[in-house]
């Protein structure tokens, strides 16, 4: 049996890293807080901006995402932002760097790490995220730049026998060899293994998918001694496929949701940051809010890291010329969102 003195008189530099781990995560699914998710790679944010009518440039990308990292009072519903590296090396209109700003907030500065998702060779129409070539140098800056969480976003794509083993066991392993390598350089590492929403697969196709690809990942982050406790999940909600026929109530969506994370994740992890995937604003919101509002035991937190289901609106405000609504756009839907942490959303919020 090991003693209260000796576990505290063998408390090394690694148990206090993983405590200072374990804490970030923590802070980072504080109750009524999630993330914004604002680290589309150049080329996305560049057709996001046309789509627009906005000449994508490292300037407008700039302009558009200040404006909303300067919005008053969102700092209760965000509790960090996930950056590109592009942004992460850019500065407000003031000259000051983005992640100083930010952490003046009290809003932790996050980078996705990941370089893309690549063709996976002799699986069409299936992807490996790349990146872990120079990874561990790659975040050692990150970290010296402000960064205390990163992000990689593997992408399971669902059809006529997909997801292939083959997709699914690389995209595991290399979500935690990320996991392993942001952890020992200081980064709690979001954990991201998106079940895509295309196609007309039914919810159940959806819930099987999305347990392989968790329950693969956390297999290869036990291999990887990735320390579960310090590090975060971002998946999928389970959700019919958006074409299927079938398409469910938001009651049901919630449960299966519930139901499958209950049933592949391990207890230890401290929250689950959910991603939006192509859901209506107030889809996300609504289903998230369900969720925390079930009388479901689970341990971990529930939570958002959404991208579009707070952004959108606001990148189409900022477009049409007004910089105030823009922000009021993003400050209501991170407000909606922070309700939805404790079961407290509903739709006559919206109006
Ligand atoms: P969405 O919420 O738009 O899906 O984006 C979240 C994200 O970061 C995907 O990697």
């Amino acid at each position: 049996m090991v003693s209260f003195l000796s576990t505290f008189s063998s408390t090394s530099v690694i148990d206090m890293d993983r405590e200072l781990l374990e804490k970030t995560a923590m802070e980072l699914v504080a109750p009524g807080k999630g993330i914004l998710a604002a680290d589309e790679s150049n080329g996305t944010m560049s057709s996001r901006l046309e789509a627009v009518g906005v000449e994508p440039s490292p300037e407008t990308r700039r302009s558009y995402r200040t404006n909303i990292f300067s919005t008053q009072g969102y700092e209760d519903a965000i509790s960090g932002i996930i950056l590109f590296d592009e942004t992460i090396r850019q500065s407000m209109d003031d000259g000051t760097p983005i992640p100083e700003y930010l952490a003046s907030r009290g809003i932790h500065p996050g980078i996705k790490v990941d370089t893309g998702a690549k063709d996976l060779a002799n699986h069409s129409g299936e992807k490996i995220t790349e990146g872990l070539d120079g990874l561990r140098e790659r975040c050692a800056e990150y970290f010296r730049m402000g960064a205390r969480f990163a992000k990689w976003r593997a992408v399971i794509k669902i059809g006529d026998g997909l997801p292939s083993d083959a997709n699914i066991s690389t995209n595991a392993h290399a979500l935690a060899r990320y996991a392993s390598i942001c952890q020992e350089q200081g980064l709690v590492p979001i954990i991201e293994p998106e079940v895509l929403m295309e196609g007309d697969h039914d919810a159940q196709t959806c819930y099987d998918v999305t347990a392989r690809i968790l329950d693969a990942t956390f297999d290869e982050c036990n291999v990887q001694g990735v320390h579960i406790p310090g590090a975060l999940l971002k998946p999928n909600m389970t959700l019919p496929g958006k074409d299927c026929s079938v398409q469910g109530s938001r009651e049901m969506a919630a449960q299966m949701t519930v139901d499958c994370l209950a049933s592949h994740v391990p207890f230890d992890l401290p929250g689950i940051v959910f991603l939006s995937g192509g859901q209506s604003d107030e889809d996300a919101t609504a289903h998230l809010n369900l969720m925390n509002a079930m009388d479901n035991e689970h341990p971990w937190q529930l939570s958002y890291s959404y991208g579009r289901a707070l952004l959108a609106h606001a990148l189409q405000t900022w477009a049409s010329g007004s910089n105030e609504e823009s922000q009021q756009a993003f400050a209501h839907r991170a407000k909606m969102n922070s309700l939805a942490r404790s079961g407290d959303w509903s739709v006559d919020l919206e109006v």
